[in-house]
């Protein structure tokens, strides 16, 4: 068994001694020396714009030992990476795992993690180096809430056509991506299944198959007219004679008409019953209606079949490369593996064990915050008592506020058209 793992995670070994088949390519639970393993990017420092991390279990947890690495400033690029052994995932299947919390109520920003392959220098990892794997969620305002997965073939990054919903609350979740051998893949979070497929049919990695044929024409004698006008319709005779106004016949010459004085008296007119405007042959359907004319499918020429579509044959690197307008966001239980059972069942060891407390805890912590804000209130409401100034100034630091949050959007926006 070449499991690569280091002494660190033996207890995890043992909780999961039952499983002896599963080749861990790389585990990290974040414990101490977490830092020997990974590398921070240089990328954005010289322009100030590169976050730090926190080694932490976050303000609530189901325990305060078990740490992550967690986002810490606003408004700021973040990039770091591990290298474990390479491997290639051709004839295996390829697990893809880690946990995210968004304990800032994530508004704009990313909860991915991408897997590299070749030789990447690891201290220049940023948003244009390129990545094998794109994988977790991605929330900006309304719109985008999803679940990226992204595969890279010869340099071109294809998004899944289908639609996986990512979670949204303030807790943490386990996203995970499984590849297997027969091109088929399975989306879970908190291990369940939230989209699956074929990765033929759910990616446009390969052109299509069939093409319309870009040398056929409409031939002259289409009919694609469902209606025509009926040949054997004639005008009848006399239809242009009749009168659109006729004159009242219910009218009647007022008794004290003088025709010396008022003229020669006239009915007044009004609309004509028979006429039915100007005329216009029947339209009939058409007995040569063929249907609308589409050009017929035929082979795509640029099709090729590729087998081994599935295949990432140089995998080496696990990396976090993010944009954040708020910061907060916590990753751990990062897992690479080739046994869907192992990844559930370390899901299930750390997540699993934990959600109900860190529920509880974020409950307690949303509670206090509350109780805070209302004695805030209070306090403001004092305060406010014929003191103009105070809230003017307030007015003076949002208007101010709103300005890099709008850069920063937009920077976020830059990003996700790049993607
Ligand atoms: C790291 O996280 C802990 C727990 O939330 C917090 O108390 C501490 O201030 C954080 N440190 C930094 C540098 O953000
Ligand atoms: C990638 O490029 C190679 C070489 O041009 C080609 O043989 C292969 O079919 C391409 N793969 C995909 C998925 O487009
Ligand atoms: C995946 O889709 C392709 C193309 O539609 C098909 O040939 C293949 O059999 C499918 N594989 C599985 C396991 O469904």
């Amino acid at each position: 068994m070449a499991i690569p793992r280091n002494s660190l995670l033996v207890f995890v070994f043992v909780a999961l001694v039952s499983i002896v088949s599963a080749e861990v390519y790389f585990e990290e639970r974040f414990d101490d020396g977490w830092d020997s393993r990974w590398v921070k990017s240089d990328w954005k420092r010289d322009e100030n714009t590169a976050g730090e991390w926190n080694h932490t279990s976050g303000k609530w947890n189901g325990d305060a030992n078990d740490k992550g690495i967690q986002t810490t400033e606003d408004y700021r690029f973040y990039a770091i990476s591990a290298e474990f052994p390479e491997f290639s995932n051709k004839d295996k299947t390829l697990v893809f795992q880690f946990s995210v919390k968004h304990e800032q109520k994530l508004d704009c920003g990313g909860g991915y993690m991408k897997l590299l392959s070749g030789d990447v220098d690891q201290k220049k990892f940023g948003g244009d180096t390129p990545y094998s794997i794109m994988f977790g969620p991605d929330i900006c305002g309304y719109s985008t809430k999803k679940v990226h997965a992204i595969l890279n073939h010869n340099d071109t990054n294809h998004l899944i056509k289908k639609d996986v919903t990512c979670m949204t609350d303030q807790l943490s979740h386990v996203y995970t991506f499984i590849i297997r051998p027969d091109s088929t893949y399975s989306i879970l979070i908190d291990n369940e299944e939230k989209q699956s497929g074929n990765i033929t049919s759910d990616w446009d990695i390969l052109p299509p198959k069939k093409i319309k044929d870009p040398e056929a024409k409409k031939p002259e004698d289409w009919e694609d007219k469902e209606y025509i006008t009926d040949p054997e319709d004639k005008k009848p005779e006399g239809y242009d004679d009749i009168p659109k106004e006729i004159p009242d016949p219910e009218a009647v010459k007022p008794e004290d008409w003088n025709d010396e004085e008022d003229g020669e008296w006239t009915a007044p007119t009004i609309p004509n019953p028979e006429y039915k405007g100007p005329w216009t042959p029947k339209k009939i359907k058409n007995p040569n209606y063929k249907g609308k004319w589409k050009a017929p499918m035929i082979d795509n020429p640029e099709y090729k079949e590729v087998p081994d579509l599935y295949v990432f044959p140089k995998l080496k690197y696990v990396g976090i490369e993010l944009w954040q307008v708020k910061s907060g966001t916590l990753f751990d239980n990062v897992l690479v593996c080739d046994d869907p059972e192992y990844a559930k069942q370390l899901a299930e060891e750390t997540w699993g064990k934990q959600k109900d407390a860190e529920k509880a805890a974020f409950d307690e912590a949303e509670k206090k915050k509350e109780e805070e804000e209302n004695s805030k209130d209070d306090d403001d409401a004092s305060d406010d008592e014929g003191d103009e100034t105070d809230a003017e100034s307030e007015t003076d630091e949002k208007e101010a506020d709103a300005e890099p949050e709008e850069e920063a959007e937009k920077e976020d926006d830059k990003k996700h058209d790049e993607l």
